[in-house]
């Protein structure tokens, strides 16, 4: 084969340069191909506690890697030679249109992970067609998200305060301000024992210690963020200090009980959503109650050390109370093929919590959006590669978890 040297014409063409009309933060985000890469990012983007904040779950970790290896042993059965050259992605949650078959779950101190918080994530839910659940633990007001976002569908997550009057206010501001669901968590009767925020020495606020101060010459930015908006408080609680561990006890009621769902109704008349269910007789009790939808959860793997997994779970319940009640199920999802196996499995849909977190802690409302890009997609050909074109058509039959 003969040789020759390149001409430079023909080189230059080959030469890629990056795409001005985008920021940097865009490209580094496009070149995310999924939430794992988002997570990476994220933890170069923000301090060690806040990522560890946000990343970590209760004790030994045990209950949020098992509800991630869950999802690691599952295994479709494809279907073949289907058309499949549309899919409709689109559901209903609760007797509303969902665009897609995830909502955003409810978060507390957002704006530690990113200083444009709620608001962001309520724009991004928006923009969507996905609903949007504000926490309790929130550092935007119950009004505020409504006045930022008020096109988006809003969900409210409620603690319950030892103070009942105050958790009554709560209701009755989210319902004076167009939230249509609520969301009763019930996970947290204390507070969950986090290691790596007594590690870090993480409080909320943030204290500023040798160690934060050597960290900020690290994170210059967060900290220059942090330090010149809005002071970071929780927007619907007067009380901070201490780990959020601390403040779940401190602050909440370990003395709700299922009489409570009564007093819920009282207060509350558009749609209740238990969170924090882990057993299929808690299910059953729940629906018998006339719940509207629980949903099975360890939080994320922050409270119970040790937990059940909420997609191992999910078939029985689903078997249960699965014709009277909605189940959504959450825990552990970190790509769009995890969302169809859940649907798949039963689930009428599926809450996300860290990954759109990674996706605001990478690059604002830029990181959480191309979070929603990539599950999107991924929700998308995984449904394609399986032969169906719609959520309804997804069923037990196409999917099984490989034993241990
Ligand atoms: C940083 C962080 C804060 C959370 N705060 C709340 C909260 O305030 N209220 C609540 O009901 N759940 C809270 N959760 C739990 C989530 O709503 C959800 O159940 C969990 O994140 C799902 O697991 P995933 O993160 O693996 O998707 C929080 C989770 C994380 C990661």
């Amino acid at each position: 084969m003969q040789r020759r040297l390149p001409r430079p014409s023909e080189i230059l063409p080959l030469i890629g340069t990056p795409d001005r009309s985008k920021s940097r933060l865009q490209r580094r985000l496009e070149r995310c191909a999924s939430v794992g890469d988002i997570r990476e990012l994220a933890r170069r983007s923000t301090p060690k506690s806040v990522f560890d904040y946000t990343d970590g779950g209760s004790m030994s970790e045990t209950s949020l890697d098992r509800s991630r290896d869950a999802y690691r042993r599952v295994e479709f059965t494809p279907r073949v030679m289907r058309d499949v050259s549309q899919v409709d992605m689109s559901t209903n949650f609760l007797g509303k249109p969902n665009a897609l078959p995830f909502a955003f779950a409810p978060t507390g101190f957002t704006r530690m992970m990113h200083h444009v918080g709620e608001p962001a994530v309520a724009q991004v839910a928006a923009g969507a067609g996905i609903a949007y659940a504000l926490s309790t633990l929130g550092t935007t007001s119950i009004e505020g998200l409504a006045t930022a976002v008020p096109h988006g569908r809003r969900w409210f997550q409620l603690y319950v305060s030892r103070d009942r009057t105050q958790a009554e206010d709560l209701m009755r501001r989210a319902r004076d301000n167009g939230y249509d669901s609520l969301i009763l968590t019930v996970d947290t009767a204390v507070g969950g024992i986090r290691w790596r925020e007594v590690r870090n020495g993480l409080t909320i606020p943030p204290q500023l210690t040798l160690s934060t101060i050597l960290d900020m010459s690290r994170h210059p930015k967060w900290w220059a963020n942090v330090l010149t908006t809005e002071p970071l408080t929780f927007a619907s609680l007067s009380t901070s200090g201490g780990t959020v561990g601390d403040l779940l006890t401190r602050v909440f009621d370990p003395g709700v009980t299922i009489a409570d769902i009564a007093w819920i109704n009282d207060n509350w008349d558009g749609a209740v959503i238990v969170k924090g269910v882990q057993s299929v007789a808690d299910a059953v009790i729940l629906s018998e109650l006339g719940v509207d939808a629980i949903v099975l959860s360890n939080h994320g793997g922050r409270q119970i050390e040790k937990g059940n997994v909420p997609l191992e779970l999910l078939p029985s319940v689903v078997d249960a109370v699965g014709d009277r009640t909605e189940v959504y199920v959450d825990g552990g999802i970190m790509s769009g093929a995890d969302i169809v196996a859940a649907l798949a499995f039963g689930a009428t849909g599926t809450l996300i919590g860290r990954a759109y977190l990674y996706g605001l802690m990478a690059g604002g409302i830029d990181g959480v959006q191309r979070v929603a890009d990539i599950l999107t997609k991924e929700i998308k050909v995984t449904m394609q590669l399986l032969g169906v074109t719609s959520v309804d058509q997804l069923d037990a039959s196409m999917v099984r978890l490989r034993p241990y």
